[in-house]
């Protein structure tokens, strides 16, 4: 595969598969326009690739402010004159972040589901929105979003994750693919079961007896967003080991 003069923003670039998904991208000669919230996280992960020699540009932006999505996507444009790929890694379950694991659901504040919903929910739909009119004018792109096992199985731990997710996976995924055919652009969508982006990943049970290593994820990403998969659109895929299928364990058919 290879994305050469291809332009790819990328979300929540700074960490995890984010950063895992700019550097391939850039490898195969992409050029990459990492977003993410700390500036000094950003220019640091931005710096590792510009000292290989790869274009990237980084733009300090919150994917819940639709000012600042909407001004990355046109400095994006800008800077390297097309906005042909957007991978929405930015996410991640309220209940954890607010460190509200252990409290009952009707005791969380509501500001806790308030932040789930707006960055795995609003921050993947005003991404969509921001490039599609740059997709749409240049006839061409795909948004790739992230889902998540939690979004497909539902869960009383975090509401609001499960809640984002699953309207990220079928609603936001199958509608922007119905807006952008017409103009060439597709969507599609990666849902992961436990990834190693942290290591408690690897108690959460899989049909496989395993997490996956956060490259078999940006694998699948990088097959979507890459001319292989060019009928592919309005798809969620789940890349979860088989974690979803477990219970049929037992099915003799
Ligand atoms: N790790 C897993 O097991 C797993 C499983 C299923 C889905 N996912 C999803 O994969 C994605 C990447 O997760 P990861 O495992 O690489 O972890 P990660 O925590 O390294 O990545 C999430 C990134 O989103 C960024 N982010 C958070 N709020 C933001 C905001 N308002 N604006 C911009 N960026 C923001 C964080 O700073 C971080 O860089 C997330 O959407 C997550 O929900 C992860």
């Amino acid at each position: 595969m290879s994305f050469k003069g291809k332009t790819a923003i990328i979300t929540g670039a700074s960490s995890g598969m984010g950063f895992l998904c700019s550097q391939c991208l850039a490898e195969q000669g992409a050029n990459v326009v990492m977003l993410a919230t700390d500036p000094k996280k950003l220019q640091a992960k931005v710096g590792e690739l510009t000292a290989k020699g790869y274009h990237a540009l980084g733009i300090p932006t919150d994917v819940r402010d639709y000012a600042q999505v909407s001004a990355a996507c046109r400095k994006a444009v800008d800077a390297f004159s097309s906005l042909d790929i957007v991978v929405n890694f930015a996410g991640g379950a309220a209940t954890r972040i607010f460190g509200t694991e252990d409290v009952p659901f009707f005791d969380i504040p509501i500001k806790v589901f308030d932040w789930g919903l707006d960055v795995n929910l609003k921050g993947q739909f005003y991404m969509g929105h921001a490039a599609m009119k740059y997709m749409a004018a240049q006839g061409s792109g795909v948004i790739i979003n992230i889902g998540s096992i939690t979004g497909a199985e539902a869960t009383a731990g975090d509401v609001s994750y499960a809640t984002a997710k699953s309207g990220v996976m079928n609603g936001l995924t199958k509608s922007l693919a119905l807006v952008g055919a017409p103009y060439g652009v597709r969507c599609c969508c990666v849902s992961p079961g436990p990834v190693l982006t942290r290591p408690g990943m690897a108690d959460m049970k899989t049909l496989l007896g395993r997490a996956a290593d956060p490259q078999e994820v940006v694998d699948l990403v990088l097959f979507l967003a890459s001319e292989k998969a060019s009928f592919i659109t309005g798809e969620d895929i789940l890349i979860d080991g088989g974690r979803l299928i477990m219970k049929n364990k037992g099915n003799k058919g």
